[in-house]
């Protein structure tokens, strides 16, 4: 595949959550165009099955690259415990990056990492994706982990620092509240739409708060620079979903906190 700089950088989550993701992209490489893909109609993945979710990655994986992108970022950490390796298979030699890679890649190279908590999908915790890919890298680092399944429903309604939003955390957190965690990695891009209210939740101020977004922007960074495929003309950011862009249109500009071209509606 003969890639060229001006070409997109594809990056895709079930809804808002690889928001996140993107927001770190555009700061770390303002000058790539961004294609962003929001599966608006069929979120939330956290609780559907491996061959579900497969599926739908695959389709969200055909329709970038139709568009032609030079790289894919899976914002999802769903879509990366359950369906990685199909993509990448899918993608063939287009560079693809997932965020528990990314997420992984943060935690060793925090200092303070030996007692580790994720948070994550349903999906993303029963499938022990994390666990693996740390203690693949470190086996003496333990990792406890809690599912919050009704965090993605109240993010997608941007509902993320109201009193049922603390309630559920608090509920959620409270599964560490014994467990002396020296980190805790929001395993779920939506977590991060959160952050504001996850320390006081949490009340441990030495725990410290890791989110894949910057890492994954790290890496897309030093991959491109090492292709030879850094642009330095574009910083368009479009965005696709599956349904209701204006309610997208609207959360997104809000977290961007810019004016956003006009959201695309796809049907796959
Ligand atoms: N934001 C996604 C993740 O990182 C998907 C959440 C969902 O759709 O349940 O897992």
């Amino acid at each position: 595949m003969n890639l060229k700089k001006q070409q997109a950088i594809g990056i895709f989550d079930s809804g808002i959550g690889g928001l996140t993701v993107a927001k770190a992209v555009a700061e770390a490489l303002p000058n790539e165009d961004i294609i962003y893909f929001g599966d608006t109609a069929r979120v939330p993945y956290g609780g559907k099955s491996k061959e579900t979710v497969s599926e739908y990655a695959l389709e969200i994986t055909g329709f970038l690259l139709e568009k032609g992108v030079k790289m894919i970022l899976v914002a999802c950490n769903t879509v990366s415990a359950y369906a990685k390796d199909r993509i990448i298979e899918k993608a063939g030699t287009l560079p693809v990056l997932d965020v528990i890679s990314a997420g992984t890649q943060a935690v060793l190279d925090h200092p303070k990492h030996k007692n580790v908590g994720v948070i994550g999908t349903l999906a993303t915790v029963n499938s022990e994706a994390y666990v693996r890919s740390i203690q693949q890298e470190d086996p003496g680092i333990s990792v406890t982990q809690k599912a919050c399944p009704l965090l993605v429903p109240l993010a997608e309604e941007g509902w993320i620092d109201n009193d049922i939003a603390k309630q559920a955390l608090s509920v959620y957190l409270k599964h560490f509240a014994d467990k002396e965690i020296d980190s805790l990695v929001l395993g779920c891009t939506h977590y991060p739409l959160f952050k504001q209210v996850i320390p006081s939740i949490l009340n441990r101020e030495e725990t410290y708060i890791i989110d894949s977004a910057d890492s994954i922007a790290q890496m897309a960074k030093e991959k491109l620079e090492k292709l030879d495929l850094l642009n330095s003309e574009g910083g368009e950011f479009q965005c696709f979903v599956s349904d209701r862009p204006q309610r997208f249109h609207e959360l997104a500009q809000r977290f961007l906190g810019k004016p956003l071209k006009q959201a695309e509606i796809i049907h796959l």
